[in-house]
Formats: C-alpha cells, structure tokens, sequence
C-alpha cells in the first residue's frame, strides 16, 4: 500500500548537504512538516530505491560491503505507522519464503542515553517476532541523523544477516524519526543540540541493494554479485593487458566503485 517514488538525483534540493546521502533526504519537508504527503503522494506510506553517495564510510571502500555510490532500498512513513508495524514489515520482507526467505542473524536496538530513553519497544517486538538475539548499541550506531545543518533524527533498529564468508553484515536500518534536531550530527554527539518531539513521528528505513544481493546470491562480498562481477571482470582485462602484478583487489574494487 505505499506509494512508489522514483529515486531524487544524486543533486539533492537540500542546501544543507552535497549530495544525496540516504532515501530520505527528499522526504525531509514530509516528517517536519512543511509539506503534505497526502497532497503530494495520496497517501501517507511511500517507498523508494534511492541513488545515494557517502563519503562517510570512503576509507573503507574496498572491504567486503562498503561502497560510495550504492541504491537504497526504502519504506517511509510520515505518521502512518510505527515502530510495530515497520519491523513486522522488514521482518516478513527478509524471512518470509514468498519474500527474500533469509534468515536474520540478529538485530540492534538504542541502548539509551541521556536524552532519549532505551527502545523497550522495539525489543519486544522483536522478541515477539521470534529474533532472540537482540543487542544494544548506542548513539554512535543506532541513532540515525540528522543530515546536513539540522533536521529529524531518532532512534534505530538494524538488522544483520551472515554472508558467504560468515561474516555478519548490517542490511537495513530502521530509523524510527521521533525529533527534530536543532543542529547537526556533530552538534548532537557533542551535547551542542536540542531534541524536540516530532509533531508526527515518521518511519525511514534504508537497505542496501548490494548487500542484500550479497546475501541473497550467497557470495563472500558484494563485488561478487551480479552487479559488480562484470565490472570487476572489464577491470581484471584491463590490468592483465598493464602489470597484473600491480593491482591488488582492493585497487580493482576501488575502481569497480
Ligand atoms: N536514513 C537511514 C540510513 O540511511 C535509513 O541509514
């Protein structure tokens, strides 16, 4: 029942940052606020696969997971559901055999801190939906946002699931969207912003496609996919034709990115 929206360019309308860092960053104006999903989308609930670059994670690129450019798997809610209904959603999409029939290897929850409380809630579900291994992290991991200057932020939940090499890898983050920060991230984890309640409390959640090929095709990393084998391939004929000897593979998956 969500409403499909193409991909925003990479080119976001928000001053406040680059490029276009995660699905959500076109529905900003939507969980403040200042303008009405009803109106623009008929509907509350809307979905994505969003074109998104981040320097954020740029020293690892070349590792088994981490890319700059990559697609975003999306569902969003600007105060349709919540917590409840989210993970159900995300539970039944990964494990269900009518879905992606994976198996999730456990998820994370907000430990607390000392402006926002423990996420109780999402535990219990979670538990309820028969994932035992629940672990806790904190703001640094399972706090999402804001991007850019200032902006809606909140507590998450992340799930992992084990790729071919038994190494467990985060697939999707769900943020549930409960304030607007009056600075940036930086200002938040330094003490320097103020948290206040979200009029609408929104969902946003961000998977990504090259791990969630990773997985679902069994492959040890995401340059094994179907997405990134052929590049890697055109790269391995180009260096064979200079010094095989030379470029090592993580130059190759630098290049293939
Ligand atoms: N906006 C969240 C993220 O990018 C879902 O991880």
């Amino acid at each position: 029942g969500h409403a499909v929206v193409p991909s925003s360019s990479l080119i976001p309308d928000d001053p406040s940052v680059l490029l276009t860092t995660a699905g959500m960053q076109q529905f900003k104006k939507y969980y403040t606020g200042e303008a009405d999903p009803m109106k623009d989308f008929n509907s509350l609930n809307v979905c994505s696969i969003q074109k998104s670059f981040r320097t954020s994670d740029i020293d690892e690129v070349g590792d088994d997971s981490h890319l700059t450019f990559f697609e975003m798997l999306g569902n969003f809610s600007f105060g349709g559901y919540f917590k409840e209904e989210a993970i159900r959603y995300a539970h039944e999409f990964l494990t269900s055999k009518e879905w992606m029939g994976l198996d999730i290897s456990y998820v994370t929850i907000f430990k607390g801190s000392d402006m926002v409380p423990k996420d109780t809630e999402s535990e219990n579900i979670w538990k309820s939906l028969g994932v035992a291994d629940v672990r806790e992290e904190g703001m640094g991991d399972v706090f999402w946002g804001p991007t850019g200057a200032s902006g809606p932020c909140g507590p998450t939940t992340e799930i992992y699931c084990t790729n071919a090499n038994g190494k467990d890898v985060e697939i999707w983050n769900i943020v549930f969207n409960e304030f607007l920060c009056s600075g940036s991230r930086e200002q938040l984890l330094a003490g320097d912003a103020a948290l206040t309640p979200l009029e609408k409390k929104g969902i946003d959640t961000g998977m990504g496609l090259e791990r969630l090929a990773m997985i679902s095709q069994n492959k040890k990393n995401i340059f094994e996919t179907d997405l990134f084998a052929p590049v890697i391939q055109a790269v391995d004929s180009r260096v064979a034709q200079y010094n095989p000897h030379y470029a090592t593979e993580t130059m190759k998956r630098m290049i293939a990115d």
